[in-house]
């Protein structure tokens, strides 16, 4: 049996997105912009999706999306067009973030700070998220934007966005979100949580990799990241990839529907938590940030004495997929830092070892995967020299 528990890196394209989006590449393969009935005749099923994209995630129709080419090119430009708007061309100076957003925007922010921006990162709890009352004390009347991410890649916790939404509002504040983690998983509502710009990608959501967007709210202008052709409203050049921009539509319809949301509150969480409660009744293992407000699919373990790449072998062994943590540094050894930020001793930090499920896993899956996890962790805490046995735990079931 093959499990695959790695879809925080990314999700199969469901097979009915992939239905949708085949006929765009030999038959319907008309430019767009061409004013001939074979590019015409792709502005239907264009539209359908873009109605997708509002809906999924609450836009009214006067707000603008824009087609990128993921989130990492939605997060810098949010961050860069800010700079450039705001900051050399305003009066602004800073932009606050947390210390554990996606790399897309850590790496952004610090390349913002080499050029002068004050960029502040906030720190989190223990439960590895930020509170409200952390972004209203950072906001200064320099404050250009505010851009925390709306559930986190590592250990799916979820940040008071509806707070932030409210306080940068009263402040008068923009507020961007990454919610490359969320969409799907839980309600994304831009009008109602009051957020000015959002980040998203389509292959997180069983959709098609390379396409993403970017929310842009009512009224507020971007510097365009990509100049050229008048695609997008001028504000993103380039032939628009229609097959993509299907896929990632449909995708969002059968991601973001009441009923899709409250199968994976149910389903794909009870999975999740079958295969959470035995690993932690195994002693010294540890539920990084908490069981409260998270994604319904992810689960960030510690399990001291394994290391994460050792355990990763291990699966890998026994054909199931996981993660130590974000799949764009998981080549590099370095402790988690997401977990380095929440404060657990740098053991800890490289026993890290990330499940996230999806709503095509089964239960038998997660049945073979839990016996073949529990078995791992016996082989590497047995081999283990910095993990000895004590009479506490040697009576465990290990
Ligand atoms: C929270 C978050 N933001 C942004 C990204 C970047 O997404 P993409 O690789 O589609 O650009 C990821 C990918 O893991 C993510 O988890």
């Amino acid at each position: 049996m093959e499990v695959y528990l790695d879809n925080n890196a990314t999700t199969m394209v469901d097979p009915k997105v992939f239905e949708e989006m085949k006929p765009f590449f030999t038959q319907k393969y008309g430019n767009p912009n061409s004013l001939h009935r074979f590019g015409a005749g792709v502005h239907p099923k264009m539209m359908e999706a873009l109605n997708y994209l509002y809906e999924g995630i609450g836009a009214s129709d006067e707000d603008d999306i824009i087609i990128t080419a993921n989130a990492t090119e939605a997060n810098n430009w949010i961050l860069k067009s800010t700079w450039i708007d705001k900051i050399l061309n305003g009066n602004k100076k800073q932009i606050i973030t947390s210390e554990v957003e996606h790399p897309t925007i850590t790496a952004t922010c610090r390349f913002l700070q080499t050029q002068g921006v004050d960029v502040v990162f906030l720190q989190v709890n223990d439960e590895g998220i930020i509170s409200a009352k952390s972004v209203e004390d950072a906001i200064t009347k320099d404050t250009a934007l505010v851009s925390i991410m709306w559930a986190n890649n590592e250990t799916g916790k979820i940040f008071p966005i509806k707070e932030i939404g409210k306080i940068c509002k009263d402040k008068g504040v923009l507020f961007h979100s990454d919610a490359t983690q969320a969409i799907g998983k839980v309600l994304v509502d831009v009008r109602d949580f009051n957020v000015d710009f959002l980040s998203f990608s389509a292959h997180k959501f069983h959709g098609p990799k390379g396409v993403g967007g970017l929310y842009i709210k009512e009224g507020l202008e971007l510097t365009p990241l990509l100049h050229g052709g008048e695609q997008m409203g001028g504000k993103r050049a380039g032939t628009v990839d229609v097959a993509s921009l299907v896929g990632m539509g449909y995708a969002m319809h059968l991601a973001t529907n009441k009923e899709a949301l409250a199968y994976e509150n149910t389903f794909v969480k009870s999975l999740r938590d079958k295969l959470e409660n035995e690993i932690l009744k195994i002693p010294d293992t540890l539920l990084i940030g908490g069981a409260k407000n998270r994604t319904p699919n992810t689960s960030l373990i510690s399990i001291k004495g394994v290391e994460g790449e050792a355990m990763l072998w291990d699966l890998n062994q026994n054909f199931i997929g996981a993660s130590t943590g974000s799949a764009c540094a998981s080549e590099d050894l370095e402790a988690n830092p997401v977990m380095s930020a929440i404060g657990n001793d740098s053991e800890l930090a490289h026993t890290g070892i990330r499940f996230s499920l999806s709503r095509f896993n089964t239960k038998e899956e997660i049945t073979y995967a839990t016996q073949k996890i529990l078995t791992a962790i016996k082989r590497l805490r047995g081999i283990s020299s910095s993990y000895a046995y004590t009479p506490k735990n040697h009576k465990s079931q290990l």
